[in-house]
């Protein structure tokens, strides 16, 4: 009998349960054994994510369909939940992994995101076997198995690398204002202050998260790959004089950015500067694939360089999927993994994404322009890890950083801020 028939009688069952309890009678449950439809035979995979829009659905869409292809009996259910960076959707996981009820797979940033938070919390299962037989200790960065590893076990397969630090920019607006793309954080700010004076606006900002992404990109533009390194690893003292030069620099930034920065997506903060309404924006190179869904040329539309400051240095991400403990069906899932491990699952969920594979062995003839840089720059540059993006503090420090830098935002107080920052490397992070 179909599935179909199952949910109907359900509904029945559960209305009429309804209705007899408003009558005040006896009968207020259904049956136990009828509110489950039987197990069918019919396998499923439910793969949880932030993709919904964006690019980020579309590139999601193209390996699903390598999915399909490969795996014509398994159905495909897709969790995803919007908001980016993951911020509502990581709320919900949460719930759901609290209540037992985990998907059977779900979308983890390589870094501490993955160690300090799904392993730590037992949630996910160790892929060494998979690793084995689908021969990806042999494609995938040595320098990304650590970050998904803990006491040799491999926790996740990533399916990308994207950048943090990218400087959009509206190359018609800084060539109309006689503007060279800024490569220090001063040549950013001259730029910007000339901008402001022609009644420009300099910089496209959105919500918390994306204060976040620019705050982290600043903080490596102004401390350099070494000390911003320092700060996650305990030997860059956040309470230091260059810390506050920094966070100076940041406080400067946000003067140049829209006012309604609070209601605005990142995707609408970025569509601002290939609008023609402002002229930077600084976002993970996500942003390209949204700008191409949008039908938006590279170089016409919009340019890119590294956020001012971090030249030569890529603050890279990886997103993952997970294995969970206590999936549903655990069969589907590894069906699942393979495929986002995959040669073809990544060359084509990649350059719709706007992300570079994960992967060494991709056709970077697949790429557009911006990626393949992207690729030429995460071979031969200095590489370092983003904050917002789960890969250099847990989840506990990073909210607190959060939580600092909401009271910044609002209340402008920046001794204060600063102080916050090194209480929470002492409550969370590496600071003795
Ligand atoms: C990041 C994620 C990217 C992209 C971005 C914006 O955290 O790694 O893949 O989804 O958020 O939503």
């Amino acid at each position: 009998m179909s599935k179909k028939f199952w949910y109907s009688l359900m509904a029945v069952l559960i209305l009429t349960a309804v209705v007899l309890s408003a009558c005040g009678g006896a009968a207020t449950q259904a049956p136990a054994e009828a509110t489950q439809p039987p197990a069918q035979g019919g396998k499923e995979v439910e793969v949880f994510s932030w993709w919904t829009g964006g690019g980020e659905a579309a590139g999601l869409e193209a390996m699903i369909k390598v999915f399909n292809t490969k795996y014509p009996d398994i159905k495909f259910i897709n969790a995803a939940v919007a908001g980016g960076a993951g911020t509502n959707a990581r709320a919900v996981l949460a719930t759901r992994l609290q209540s037992g009820d985990p998907p059977d797979s779900w979308q983890g940033h390589a870094g501490q995101e993955l160690i300090g938070t799904y392993v730590a919390g037992g949630q996910i299962q160790p892929l060494n076997d998979l690793y084995e037989s689908e021969g990806w200790l042999k494609v995938m960065p040595e320098t990304l198995i650590p970050l998904i590893s803990q006491d040799g076990k491999i926790y996740s397969v990533p399916v990308n690398i994207h950048r943090a630090n990218v400087l959009w920019y509206n190359p018609k607006i800084l060539e109309e204002n006689k503007i060279a793309v800024p490569t220090t954080v001063d040549e950013w700010f001259a730029a910007m202050d000339k901008l402001k004076a022609a009644g420009v606006t300099p910089l496209a900002l959105g919500e918390q998260w994306t204060k976040m992404h620019l705050l982290e990109t600043v903080l490596l533009g102004t401390l350099g790959a070494e000390k911003y390194n320092g700060l996650w690893n305990g030997t860059t003292d956040w309470g230091s004089a260059e810390v506050k030069t920094a966070l100076e620099n940041f406080q400067k930034a946000m003067t140049y950015a829209n006012t309604d920065s609070a209601s605005l997506s990142w995707q609408d903060a970025a569509q601002l500067v290939v609008n023609g309404d402002a002229a930077f924006n600084v976002m993970g190179d996500w942003a390209e694939g949204y700008f191409r869904e949008l039908g938006k040329k590279p170089r016409v539309d919009y340019g890119w360089a590294p956020v001012p400051g971090t030249v030569g240095v890529f603050q890279f991400l990886s997103d993952s999927f997970v294995l969970a403990v206590g999936a549903p069906d655990p069969e589907a899932a590894v069906a699942w993994l393979k495929v986002a491990g995959s040669k073809e699952g990544q060359e084509a969920f990649n350059p719709v994404k706007g992300s570079i594979c994960a992967r060494t062995d991709c056709d970077k003839s697949l790429f557009g322009e911006y990626l393949q840089s992207a690729m030429d720059d995460w071979a031969s540059n200095v590489v370092v890890g983003s904050l917002t993006h789960g890969v250099v503090a847990n989840d506990s420090w990073k909210s607190e950083i959060d939580t600092a830098l909401g009271l910044f935002v609002s209340n402008g107080d920046l001794a204060a801020f600063q102080t916050a920052l090194v209480n929470a490397c002492k409550a969370s992070g590496p600071c003795k």
